[in-house]
């Protein structure tokens, strides 16, 4: 079974996540960019990200840069931002026909989760989605080692499912 991990990160916390779970797993990797460039200054990013929720717009779908028809199986990685995907991940996924594939989620976050799950279920309709795995964004001394052991078994039944035995 084909997979493959789809993420996007702004500050490298989902990036590090992806990179392991490429590896764990033998899956293919592909990094989603900002259609637009986006600042070094976080609370420049927060305000845009504010804006996009609160003036929602009709936007078009963004061609996902490789041709998705050969997976069944994607690893879809994000940080949280304002409890769910920035709008131009949304945008990404909306051009992929989900009928048929499964979805492994996980996602970096601050502590605050919000309606993320319900709106990749809703953006990737037909697509069954797994469980998702939640990170720490923050690397807490006492806590992280236990959260890298959880997502490598998180990552295990992936390669259950895939029958990709590691
Ligand atoms: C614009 C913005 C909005 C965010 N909103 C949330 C949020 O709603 N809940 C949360 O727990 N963390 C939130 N965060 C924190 C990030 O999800 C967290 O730092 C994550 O680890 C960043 O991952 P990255 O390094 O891959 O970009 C936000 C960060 C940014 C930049």
């Amino acid at each position: 079974m084909k997979s493959i991990v789809l993420y996007f990160s702004y500050s490298g916390n989902t990036d590090e996540m992806a990179k392991k779970a490429a590896d764990f797993t033998s899956s293919d990797i592909c990094e989603l960019k900002s259609p637009f460039p986006l600042s070094d200054d976080i609370k420049i990013v927060h305000d845009m990200a504010v804006e996009a929720k609160l003036f929602p717009k009709e936007r078009n779908a963004i061609a996902v840069p490789f041709d998705h028809r050969p997976y069944s199986v994607f690893i879809i990685g994000s940080p949280l931002w304002l409890g769910t995907y920035p709008e131009f991940v949304i945008d990404y996924l909306k051009s992929i026909d989900w009928r048929g594939r499964k979805i492994f989620p996980f996602i970096s976050f601050a502590g605050t989760r919000g309606n993320y799950l319900e709106e990749l279920k809703a953006v990737c309709k037909g697509a069954s989605v797994a469980m998702p795995f939640e990170m720490h964004g923050n690397k807490d001394f006492y806590t992280r080692p236990q959260e890298e052991l959880d997502f490598e078994l998180w990552l295990k039944q992936i390669n259950i499912f895939t029958r990709n035995l590691k």
